[in-house]
This record gives structure tokens, C-alpha cells and sequence, in this order.
């Protein structure tokens, strides 16, 4: 395993697998790597020759007052994990080289980036798209994988493939949960242990609309005034949003039939967590 720093130098590497007949796995990744991030590198390695894993706080998803400074970082304990799991290379770029400072080009997803986290993170999705489209330019993988704990990210960047034609597949992976049932984050290390008990109430508040909707209940404001009852009796607690909606459009949706997500954006304390499930079929 090789960790690489510069663009041209992955490229040569790239140019050398494709000669040889290889497929190419990407999971782009901001680092600080826990289970969430293996399950991802585990699929790649499985389904292709090699799999490139980048590691990259993107300064550009980052709004003014977000956590970009503190964002966690360990490359080493990074380059174990993807070491350990079968990765072939951590691209591992710098700011500076991954952006020139006369850089003009933001990609905006209409319709889909502006909902959601979008409202309380305005710059987030652009800065996504644009980082990742670079990663699939650079890397030209034949397929990226991404958690569908960012579903709303999923969803961007599937669109985004689709309208510009990147040759890429992009693959969801399921979330990995703690064994609390704690969606697993990076910024879980924010949480203090009081908030961390408290953090337990979203993933039991998708559990009981999981239950609620699995028995038949399919009225989206019930489900919701359910999981906001769950969510408010805990300390530390601010919902942001709680929503059922359209799994590729995410509009809301009234009435919940065969294809749904039921997502949630929840500060606890100062740090801002998001939990879902859906039914994509
Ligand atoms: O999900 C993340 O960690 C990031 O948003 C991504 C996709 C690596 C882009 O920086």
C-alpha cells in the first residue's frame, strides 16, 4: 500500500494498472477512517483489481463557520486500516494541489442541493460535486462507492454522474452502526459522553417509524411527529430537519408507499448528526 500526494503520479500509476487490464475501485473519503469507511474499501477490493482510497479534507465543502480546522485527522492510522484491508493506494493530496487559486468551476446539482443540508450548509453539495468530479477525472475509476449515511450526497452525485456522463458506477453501501445502533461518523469523537447517550435516540426514533410503517402506518406526518417525540424527550437535542421524502427527487412525500427515505439532521450539543433508512425499490 502507497500513499501518493501528487496528481501526475497517481496518474502514472493509473496509466500502468489500465495497461495491465485492470478495474479500478475508488472510495473517496475525508480520512479519519473508522468501519463505515472499511465496509466501503472491503466492497471495492472485492469487486475490483485495485482499489485507490483518497483521503482529502476538501476545504471547499466547508461553509465559514463549519469545522474544517478541528475536522479529525490521523494518515497513519488511515493507512493501516486501508493497509489492512487490501487497498492499493491512499491518494492523499494537499490543498494545494488540489486547487489552483484562480479555480472557477463549482457544479450545482438544481433541485437536489439545495434542499435538506443544503439549507443549513449552502456551499456543501457544490463543494462535494466539485471535488469528487475531480477525484473521478484524475482517478477514472470504474466504480466509486459511498455510504448511504450521506444519502442526500448520494443521490447528488448519482445525478451528477448521470448528467455528465462520468464512466462511472457509482455503488451505495449500507451504514455501519455502532453497536448502540450510533450511526458510525468521524464527528462522533465531537460528542461528549452525556451527548453520545443522547445520540442513541436517532437511530431508536428510525426504529420505531421503521416499526410504525412496517405495521402499516403510512400517513408521513405521523411517522415524523413520532420520531420528534422520540428525539425531543433527550437532552442536548435540536432537530434540524426531520423529513420523508422521494428517494431520488427528495421531495417530501405525504403518503409512504413502496419507495421512500426517512431522513434526519439532528444537532447534538454543538455537532450536527444525520441518520436515515430508506426503501429504494
Ligand atoms: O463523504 C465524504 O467524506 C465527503 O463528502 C467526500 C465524498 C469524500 C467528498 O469530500
Amino acid at each position: 500500500m502507497r500513499i501518493v500526494k501528487t496528481i501526475s503520479e497517481i496518474r502514472e500509476i493509473i496509466k500502468e494498472w489500465r495497461k495491465e487490464g485492470n478495474t479500478i475501485g475508488l472510495v473517496p473519503t475525508m480520512g479519519y477512517l473508522h468501519a463505515g469507511h472499511g465496509s466501503l474499501i472491503e466492497t471495492s477490493v472485492k469487486n475490483n483489481n485495485k482499489t485507490v482510497v483518497s483521503v482529502f479534507v476538501n476545504p471547499t465543502q466547508f461553509g465559514p463557520n463549519e469545522d474544517l480546522e478541528k475536522y479529525p485527522r490521523d494518515i497513519k492510522r488511515d493507512s493501516e486500516l486501508v493497509s489492512s484491508l487490501g487497498g492499493d493506494i491512499i491518494f492523499n493530496p494537499e490543498p494545494d494541489e488540489m486547487y489552483n487559486k484562480n479555480n472557477k468551476t463549482i457544479i450545482k446539482v438544481e433541485g437536489l442541493s439545495e434542499k435538506l443540508c443544503g439549507i443549513t450548509r449552502p456551499v456543501h453539495f457544490a463543494g462535494v460535486c466539485q471535488v469528487v468530479s475531480k477525484l473521478f477525472n484524475i482517478v477514472t475509476p470504474d466504480n466509486s462507492y459511498f455510504g448511504l449515511k450521506d444519502f442526500q450526497q448520494y443521490v447528488i452525485i448519482k445525478k451528477m454522474v448521470e448528467d455528465l456522463n462520468f464512466p462511472v458506477k457509482i455503488n451505495p453501501v449500507e451504514i455501519v452502526r455502532e453497536e448502540s445502533g450510533l450511526a458510525l461518523s468521524s464527528r462522533n469523537v465531537y460528542l461528549t459522553d452525556d451527548e453520545r447517550k443522547s445520540a442513541l435516540s436517532l437511530n431508536q426514533s428510525l426504529k420505531k417509524a421503521s416499526l410504525l410503517i412496517k405495521n402499516g402506518e403510512n400517513n408521513a406526518d405521523v411517522i415524523i411527529n413520532e420520531i420528534r417525540k422520540i428525539i425531543t424527550s433527550v437532552p442536548y437535542t435540536i432537530i434540524d430537519y426531520i423529513k420523508i421524502v422521494d428517494p431520488e427527487t427528495l421531495e417530501d412525500i405525504k403518503t409512504v408507499n413502496n419507495k421512500y427515505a426517512v431522513l434526519l439532521a439532528v444537532y447534538v450539543g454543538n455537532t450536527r448528526l444525520i441518520d436515515n433508512f430508506s426503501e429504494l425499490s
